[in-house]
């Protein structure tokens, strides 16, 4: 096999990473660089602040990876040539393509969702195909029906805000900084369940699609019903918090069923969040299904995913000519 250490790159939104992996030995060298600090005082993601960031922060972590495997060059480049900001992914695309060529090796375009449904399969206890795929992100939620590397079939989407959107957008409404997914999940720890309880969208219908920008909306409203109320903001979190899981589990639980599979895979950012671990585990027990996580570093934005997905692509022979393609919207 010709390929068989891939350097990938992963520049699509506000982390630079960057890693190498052996298709004998797995992953042998990552690196992740966070631009949160960067972005966190304009509330979000400042589109070309994260592109000249990308610039300076990504050759020098290429450098470190290849120097820790002691290697001049990797057998193939990937990037993730999309979905994602424009400006952030012509940098890892650029440098990419160009860097593929200088070395005389083949390169690839991954897609960042493909790289983020298969980072269970770095986990030991990778799962095998067939699955359903919960994918969940600051971008997208989808259900995907899931055959094969590149065989891709979506069974339902959010028809507004992706859940970790709706994290992050209640998050602010209870004054925490950007992302706040992660501290919404925190502060919901102290909050009460029984306090309030928020719809759970579309889920007394048939089908797998969701639906999240009206729970902002009832945070808003709760929020402001109850005024100052010190132990409110943790109420509202738990609130929230729960809302999202449960409709996340009930559609885990329909796809499952009408598609028969075995195995749920859930990725992306928010699978990270340790209530929706919970909740889909006891669900699959109950219906003898496994379900297979990403372990936390590799739920969220890294190098490592676009690697492997890379692999993937360039074992099965997939190369690309010389044209630097960034595909800012780009279906699976
Ligand atoms: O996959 P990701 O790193 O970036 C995208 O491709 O979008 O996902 C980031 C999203 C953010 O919305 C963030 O708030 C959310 O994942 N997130 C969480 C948790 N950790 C990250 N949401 C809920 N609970 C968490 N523990
Ligand atoms: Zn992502």
């Amino acid at each position: 096999m010709g390929c068989r250490r891939v350097l990938g790159i992963e520049t699509s939104c506000d982390e630079t990473g960057v890693a190498i992996y052996d298709g004998a030995e797995g992953l042998v060298a990552e690196r992740l660089y966070t631009q949160v600090g960067l972005h966190a005082r304009y509330g979000g993601v400042v589109p070309e602040l994260a592109s000249r960031d990308h610039v300076r922060r990504l050759l020098p972590l290429v450098r470190e990876v290849l120097d820790e495997v002691g290697a001049a060059c990797p057998d193939g480049v990937a990037y993730t040539a999309g979905p994602g900001l424009i400006g952030a992914l012509h940098v890892g695309a650029s440098v990419g393509r160009s860097l593929a060529f200088g070395w005389g090796v083949p390169a690839i375009g991954v897609h960042h969702l493909e790289g983020h449904l298969l980072a269970p399969m770095l986990e030991a206890d990778a799962p095998d195909f067939p699955f359903v795929a919960l994918l969940v992100s600051g971008g997208h939620t989808m259900l995907i029906d899931v055959t094969d590397v590149g065989r891709y079939a979506l069974l339902g989407e959010s028809l507004d805000d992706a859940a970790g959107e709706a994290f992050d957008k209640t998050a602010k409404l209870l004054g925490l900084s950007y992302p706040g997914g992660a501290a919404l999940a925190k502060l919901a720890c102290d909050g009460d369940p029984a306090r309030f309880r928020f719809p759970r969208p579309m889920t007394d219908r048939p089908g797998l699609d969701f639906s999240f920008s009206g729970l902002k909306t009832f945070a808003l409203n709760t929020l402001q019903s109850i005024g100052e109320d010190a132990r409110g903001r943790a109420d509202v979190a738990r609130a929230f918090e729960d809302a999202v899981v449960d409709t996340l589990t009930i559609k885990c639980r329909r796809a499952l069923q009408q598609t028969g599979r075995r195995r749920l895979v859930v990725a992306g950012g928010v699978s990270a969040n340790r209530r929706l671990r919970v909740h889909l585990e006891d669900m699959a027990n109950a219906h003898s299904v496994r379900v297979y996580f990403p372990r936390p570093a590799y739920c969220t934005d890294n190098g490592a995913m676009i690697a492997y997905a890379g692999y993937r692509r360039l074992r099965a022979g997939e190369v690309e000519d010389l044209v630097i393609r960034s595909r800012p919207r780009w279906p699976l």
